[in-house]
């Protein structure tokens, strides 16, 4: 990156990290036709369940958008939309505590500036906790924004962004989120993008106690999401609309004490060799954004998970 437009990065991401830490407030609050509260109570099973597999007709509820949530192929697929009066989005029926969470996403096509796109987990209630991965839509030819952030009991803060090495709307790619009580793996295609190591042990907030929904939604974050605001959504080109399908849980469903009982981590053990080599590989060309490296933001000394022996070592 040139000096100067790096100068530019830093000065606008401040701004852009306080809205991005409000968006959630925002998609809710503009959201139409009511956004379904009732759906996110806490219900609990006596008992853990193990789950596998994936259905958009039998695991998922609406969350907002009504008929532009689109499920075809006996819940095997769905389709998303914006348009000019509102976005769209599922919210699914279990609370998982710990899981690996797949999904093929095709992103909105064309000028997509200003869209959000989503795919998180979340808990509800304050001091929640959630893993994000977004994108943030762009003009035509211009690269999409992959957009992570982990929040641990209310605290959020930890972005970290990349451009994505093929054109996200042309295709669908798998994106998944890998989270278990040690570490949390944020994957594309299976490269391992971004991994978060559990340091309770010395006061880092890791999410262990409350049980997620996943969610998926498409909004309108014209306000913030693309070049920090600046370029708007051109709703002239309205309907949006990003396609999901192959949604796959390996997961467990929480108990009423919150534990998940006989779960084996499903497949996050960490990374091997060849996963470690390919991370570095994503590390090295396609990171925009790392909270960890933001002297400017952290001037008074940067977060303790970002210190070296604290970070999962690639070599
Ligand atoms: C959109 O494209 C511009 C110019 O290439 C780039 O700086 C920006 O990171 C891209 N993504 C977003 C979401 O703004």
């Amino acid at each position: 990156m040139k000096p100067f437009l790096f100068f530019y990065y830093l000065n606008k991401s401040m701004v852009f990290f306080e809205t991005y830490e409000r968006k959630q407030i925002r998609m809710i609050s503009s959201s139409c036709y009511g956004f379904n509260f009732l759906l996110l109570l806490s219900i609990f099973l006596g008992f853990s369940t193990l789950v596998f597999g994936g259905n958009f007709n039998t695991d998922f509820d609406n969350l907002f958008g009504d008929e532009r949530v689109n499920i075809k192929d006996n819940g095997n697929s769905m389709t998303l939309t914006l348009d000019e009066y509102c976005g769209s989005g599922i919210v699914s029926k279990n609370e998982y505590l710990y899981g690996r969470f797949d999904m093929d996403i095709k992103l909105v096509p064309g000028n997509s500036a200003g869209t959000v796109t989503a795919y998180y987990l979340s808990s509800v209630g304050a001091q929640h906790d959630e893993i994000d991965i977004e994108f943030l839509g762009n003009l035509t030819g211009e690269p999409y924004l992959l957009s992570t952030n982990v929040y641990a009991e209310g605290v959020g803060g930890r972005e970290m962004q990349f451009y994505l090495w093929f054109d996200p709307t042309e295709d669908y790619h798998t994106y998944s989120i890998d989270w278990n009580p040690d570490r949390i793996i944020l994957l594309v295609d299976g490269n391992p993008i971004r991994v978060m190591l559990n340091r309770q042990s010395i006061g880092v907030p890791f999410p262990t106690k409350r049980p997620m929904r996943i969610y998926s939604t498409l909004w309108n974050g014209d306000s913030w999401a693309t070049r920090w605001g600046e370029v708007k959504i051109d709703l002239s080109n309205a309907p949006f609309i990003a396609g999901f399908k192959n949604f796959n849980a390996d997961a467990c469903i929480a108990t009423e004490d919150r534990k998940c009982r006989g779960f084996n981590a499903g497949k996050n053990r960490g990374l091997d060799m060849e996963s470690k080599g390919k991370m570095k590989n994503v590390l090295s060309k396609w990171v925009v954004y790392d909270y960890c490296r933001d002297l400017r933001r952290y001037a008074h000394g940067l977060p303790y998970e970002c210190r070296k022996e604290n970070i999962l070592q690639l070599d």
